[in-house]
């Protein structure tokens, strides 16, 4: 029953709450702040309305524009040096969660030495950071409420996750309308990442009491709305229940931390550069299926959360409903089915194994998880074979529990 809980951030939420950012901000910045976004956010016109904010309130501004997904360390020492050129003081982050974790690495490198690689794990950070502040324009990573960050490390292609509560934005600015003119595929991918978020935390080793409700009602909220912000975007009520849940996500793995689907789709983004939430969507069922007699309550809990009708169903059976659900969703979206669709290349697997168990994801996955594990889940996941829901269904020879592997 012990735990601890703690999220520093203040929140603002609200349709239209964008054009109040100079005004919330203010407090944060003393002589000027630096944005940090990408060129996409900034060709749709999300920085005019923040930047009209800051001038009505006489904050000064810099833009560095120059984020990628999956961001780059070389991508960070640009901005840290762009921030020194410009002397600003505080970091404001504006676009999905690469733009917000590059804010959090330029913030942190600001007051430390080093490169941002040496503080690896968990409170490695040792001096204070400058504000860190977010403008979250998808409803995916939360990275506006975590104290994570990760970059790739283009020398060796590991993406390496930074913990530290120093990482927590002083202030999060979220703005529903933001999101209204995401393409569909965006919605599709930064959506499923929330999904795993919120279902990741919820099984997780690491989770109590009150990360468990807020990664319920996240999963509740998604499996609403995530099918009607794709296919209606300009949908205002599911994009506000995208974000906030999006939000409430990310609130909850900042405490519960995370699992394998993580774990593994970080290698995938390292190593292939394929985007994060496609990654993590595709992965999702196979983990699940990994997961799931390690976790039946929960996989049945997830599985209500979502929708599926579970009256009279055994305890197992119900608990499969989740991985039916997620599939579902998945196909409704347009998410592949396997990642040998997404480029995945199987001759790489020993560094994709070594890169997934240097993960702490999978310390807090719920199921003990070795290397051979992860092989397992990789090969499942690209031959597009479900050993624990084929054994529920069809009662085929079930082999997993022994870690063999299956396709022998
Ligand atoms: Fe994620």
């Amino acid at each position: 029953m012990n735990f601890s809980f703690s999220i520093p951030t203040k929140i603002e939420f609200g349709s239209g709450i964008c054009t109040q950012v100079g005004e919330i901000l203010k407090p944060y910045v003393d002589k000027k702040v630096l944005i940090v976004s990408d060129c996409g956010v900034r060709q749709a016109g999300i920085l005019k309305n923040v930047e009209e904010s800051l001038r009505n309130f006489k904050i000064s501004y810099e833009i560095f524009d120059k984020v990628e997904a999956n961001p780059s360390t070389q991508i960070l020492e640009q901005g840290i040096e762009y921030l020194g050129m410009h002397q600003c003081d505080a970091v404001l982050g504006v676009g999905g969660g690469s733009s917000i974790d590059t804010a959090k690495g330029i913030a942190a490198m600001a007051t430390n030495t080093g490169s941002i690689l040496d503080y690896e794990g968990i409170n490695k950070i040792k001096n204070k950071p400058l504000p860190i502040l977010a403008i979250p324009t998808t409803s995916g990573t939360g990275a506006e409420v975590t104290a994570s960050a990760v970059f790739t490390n283009k020398d060796t292609l590991f993406k390496t996750v930074i913990m530290s509560n120093y990482l927590f934005p002083k202030v999060a600015i979220l703005d529903p309308l933001l999101t209204l003119k995401l393409p569909s595929s965006i919605t599709a991918a930064t959506g499923m990442d929330a999904l795993t978020h919120a279902i990741e935390s919820y099984i997780s080793k690491n989770s109590n009491f009150l990360s468990k409700s807020l990664a319920i009602e996240a999963i509740k909220l998604i499996g609403e709305s995530l099918l009607q912000a794709y296919y209606v975007g300009t949908d205002v009520s599911s994009r506000e229940k995208m974000l906030v849940a999006s939000m409430m996500a990310g609130m909850a793995f900042s405490q519960s931390r995370l699992g394998n689907v993580h774990a593994i789709s970080h290698t995938f983004g390292g190593i292939f550069n394929i985007p994060h939430g496609i990654a993590n969507a595709t992965l999702l069922p196979y983990v699940m299926d990994f997961n799931l007699f390690a976790c039946p309550s929960e996989m049945k809990d997830i599985a209500v959360a979502l929708g599926a009708d579970v009256f009279g169903l055994t305890l197992e059976k119900a608990a499969e409903q989740a991985i039916l659900e997620v599939i579902k969703i998945n196909s409704a979206i347009g998410i592949p089915k396997t990642i040998k669709e997404l480029g995945v290349n199987l001759e790489l697997l020993p560094q994709m194994i070594d890169d997934s168990m240097r993960s702490p994801n999978t310390i807090s996955n719920p199921r003990i998880t070795t290397s051979k594990d992860i092989k397992q889940i990789i090969e499942s996941a690209y031959h597009g074979y479900f050993p624990t829901k084929d054994f529920i269904e069809k009662g085929r020879e079930y082999n997993v529990l022994r870690n063999e592997n299956v396709y022998n």
